[in-house]
Parts: structure tokens; sequence; C-alpha cells
């Protein structure tokens, strides 16, 4: 048994949402100590730079006992490994999420023997994606419901 319970919540959070606390909230309530992992991906440019991501999920989980916030590179089993985490942590919406989240699952387990555990998201958020929010934003829809709201005033700023 390991001494300490630590988990990893990977992703890519650009911005952080409602749904994305709450995954992060109760992964807190779980495990002794979280780790909120933001991918650096070259590939893929951000609304937001990760260290915009890093200060924001910072901000928003300030007062979540155990939990730190940090960038990562390469592969989401690596940095477990170098951080001692047993086991990931990921909210599933819905049976698309699922799709998409299972072969990694195995594939990380295959990989490290990492376990990932998946959350429900909450009822009343399962709608709720960065993509969709940066979407209705841009279109000039209210998007207030799904952001904290320092994220919602830093989208604001961003989209002005
Ligand atoms: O918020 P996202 O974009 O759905 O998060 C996806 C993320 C970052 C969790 C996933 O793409 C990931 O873990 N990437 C790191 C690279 C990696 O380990 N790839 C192999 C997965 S089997």
């Amino acid at each position: 048994m390991p001494e300490v319970r630590r988990a990893v919540c990977p992703g890519s959070y650009d911005p952080p949402t409602v749904g994305h606390l709450d995954v992060i909230t109760r992964a807190a309530a779980l495990f002794a100590e979280v780790y909120v992992a933001i991918l650096v991906n070259p590939r893929k440019e951000g609304l937001f730079a990760v260290e915009e991501r890093v200060e924001m999920l910072t901000g928003i989980t300030a007062d979540l006992p155990g939990v730190r916030v940090e960038s990562f590179r390469g592969l989401v089993v690596d940095y477990c490994r170098e951080r001692g985490a047993q086991a990931m942590v990921k909210g599933l919406r819905g049976a698309t999420d699922y799709d998409y989240e299972l072969p990694m699952a195995h594939m990380n387990r295959h990989l490290s023997g990492v376990e990932t555990l998946f959350l429900p998201g909450a009822p009343d958020q399962v709608y709720v994606s960065s993509s969709l929010v940066k979407e209705v934003a841009r279109g000039g829809g209210d998007v207030t419901a799904f952001l904290p709201p320092s994220v919602h005033a830093r989208l604001r700023e961003r989209l002005a």
C-alpha cells in the first residue's frame, strides 16, 4: 500500500470549466494529493497559453487542500511516474467521452500500470466542454454559467 495516495487529473484545460473544477474537487476528496496536469501540445495552439492555464487553474483550486497545478510534456504515464501517482482521474460526460477515453485507459495501464478512474460528470454539466464554451463565447453567447468567474473574466478579455 503506497504511503500517499496521489492522483493526476490530466487535460488541455483551454480554458478550465466548471466541469473540470467539479472533477478536480471530487478527486481531491478521494486522494491525499492531486496534480492537475496541463498538456503542453506543440501541435495545437490554444486560445490560452499553457502558463495562463496554469495561473487560472492555480487560482480556482487555491482553496482545495493537496491540489497542485503543473504543465507536462510527453506521455502522461511518464508524468504520473515522475510524480509517484497511482492513478489518473477523469470525468466522463457520456458515451462519446467513454469511447475516446477507454482505449487511452487501457494503453496507459499497459504502458505503466497506472489506473484510470472515471467520475461521472455532474448531470447539469454534461454538455459543458471547453471547445463548446469557446465557440459560444466567440459568437457572443452567454457562457457565465460554465466557467469559474475568474476564468470567465479572462475569456471576455481575450475575446474582446
Ligand atoms: O482535455 P483533453 O484534451 O481531453 O485531454 C487529453 C489528454 C491531455 C489527457 C490526453 O491527450 C493525454 O494524456 N495526452 C498526453 C500524451 C499521451 O500520454 N498520449 C497517449 C495516451 S494513451
